[in-house]
């Protein structure tokens, strides 16, 4: 079974077919800029575009930075806020003329992880936290996904945790990797209290990084870095196609 995969994130939308038993791409990933403002309109044409890239008609699989219930989008933490509401399954289905199926982008991160990454044939409650422009996070029970948890807006120090532990205010703030590893630490901990994890898989794009800022963890709950970096956003869009 193949399926498109499509990673709809703040700066980039990157798409390419997966090979949905192995999780493997079957061509070059193709990467276009996320159109600002990043409306329904605009990032639908820029999907359908990717479709047309690689001549695609089968099932195609949306991770969108926002919860997705049933195919609506209600939240927009970083996209245009006329996406809330937005049927968004039966807009992109139009403009690409295949079905989409379409999913929080850290559910779908979380699904790759957890059939083919740092995840494999983890038992419990693994929670699986991506750390880029904003915090998503993905919660799994014995493998199954609990879709939809906003755990990284909850509050931390009186903040958002996404404006205290997100990359981005490590890049924008310019925190040493000390002071970010410890911010983020101190997210985990939040974390930990409130779910009891059995396992913490850190993945967004610092997780390659992970020796620079894993080393300042206190947290108790084992915490490992992601392992598909940044193709699990587009292998777990391809997996969300698959039947539920
Ligand atoms: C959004 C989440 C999303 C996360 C990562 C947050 O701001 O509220 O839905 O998963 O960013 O992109």
């Amino acid at each position: 079974m193949q399926a498109l995969g499509i990673d709809i994130g703040g700066t980039g939308i990157k798409g390419a077919p997966v090979e949905t038993n192995t999780g493997k791409l079957t061509s070059e990933r193709y990467r276009l800029l996320t159109p600002d403002p990043s409306t329904p309109k605009k990032i639908a044409a820029t999907v359908a575009e990717v479709v047309r890239h690689f001549d695609w008609r089968g099932p195609v699989g949306c991770g969108f930075p926002a919860v997705v219930k049933h195919g609506v989008v209600h939240t927009a933490a970083n996209v245009s806020d006329k996406w809330i509401g937005a049927d968004a399954e039966a807009l992109l289905s139009q403009a690409t003329q295949c079905p989409v199926t379409m999913v929080n982008d850290a559910d779908a991160a979380g699904l790759a992880e957890m059939r083919f990454g740092a995840g494999r044939d983890q038992d419990g409650i693994v929670l699986v936290i991506t750390l880029g422009t904003g915090i998503g996070t993905a919660v799994f029970v014995s493998g199954h996904l609990l879709p939809n948890t906003e755990m990284g807006h909850i509050e931390v120090e009186g903040k958002d945790a996404e404006e205290w532990a997100a990359e981005i205010v490590r890049k924008q703030q310019k925190l040493s990797w000390e002071q970010w590893g410890k911010q983020v630490d101190k997210y985990l901990r939040t974390m930990e209290r409130l779910i009891w994890p059995d396992l913490i898989i850190v993945g967004g794009g610092a997780s390659k990084k992970h020796g620079k800022f894993f080393p300042y963890f206190t947290i108790q709950t084992p915490v490992v870095p992601a392992e598909m970096l940044n193709e699990a956003g587009i292998v777990g869009a391809a997996l969300a196609t698959e039947p539920r």
